[in-house]
């Protein structure tokens, strides 16, 4: 079983946009998906409720401690809320494999986002060896100061992979809306971003 967990202190990063799309991507590749929607908003759950029957199951769980398949061919996706620090941190983290933190370009998000891989890197003995932890750029506009200005900050991270960046885009508007992953929409109007996922998806071993 692969456990990912997409976190970030810092809220509206993506963490839900990120979390939705790989839960509809793994369940389309045929892994047994399950998301975990830990957050009281409950977005993650709001977009499987209204994600069509006739695509590829996901099983929706708010339950943090649900037991789990342990066969290799499933996967959990933790969908975690905001401002989550200290102890609380300790425990969900514990539960992943894999680590997913979007961040933002804007000096707020950034700055944001620091400080909680700083509080990643001080569980050194949680995170080393055992958790791997990759960081995406998220809501990018190509050529600006501040997507350049985040793109070598994320770089620099060490002991943490910067995987890749999502474009600014209404299909993850529209993904949000209608219950479907960017994979699962039509091929030529989300060419870009299936792109700007090979990378997340290699990085994670996902690749069928
Ligand atoms: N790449 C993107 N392009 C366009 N809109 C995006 C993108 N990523 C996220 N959004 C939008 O930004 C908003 C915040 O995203 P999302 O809900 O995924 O963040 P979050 O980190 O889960 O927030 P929270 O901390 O409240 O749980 C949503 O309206 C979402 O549709
Ligand atoms: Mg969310």
């Amino acid at each position: 079983m692969k456990s990912i967990m997409v976190i970030n202190s810092k809220g509206g990063s993506g963490k839900t946009t990120v979390s939705v799309n790989l839960a509809a991507y793994c369940a389309q590749k045929g892994f047994q998906t399950t998301l975990v929607d830990l957050d009281p908003q409950q977005s993650s759950s709001q977009w499987l409720e209204v994600r069509p029957a006739s695509k590829s199951k996901i099983r929706g769980t708010k339950n943090f401690n649900k037991p789990l398949k342990q066969d290799k061919n499933s996967i959990v996706i933790y969908d975690v809320p905001a401002a989550i620090y200290g102890a609380k941190l300790v425990t969900y983290i514990k539960k992943a494999n894999m680590i997913i933190v979007p961040v933002l370009p804007s000096p707020i998000d950034m700055k944001a986002a620091k400080a909680f891989i700083q509080q990643l890197r001080s569980m050194g003995p949680v995170i080393r060896n055992k958790i791997k932890v990759g960081l995406v750029a998220n809501r990018c506009r190509a050529n600006t100061n501040i997507f350049l200005e985040l793109d070598t900050y994320l770089l620099r991270e060490k002991g943490m992979k910067y995987i890749t960046a999502f474009r600014d885009n209404t299909n993850y508007i529209k993904s949000a809306r209608t219950g479907l992953g960017i994979f699962e929409m039509g091929e030529s109007a989300t060419a870009q971003d299936r792109e700007e996922w090979k990378p997340l998806v290699k990085w994670l071993e996902l690749n069928k």
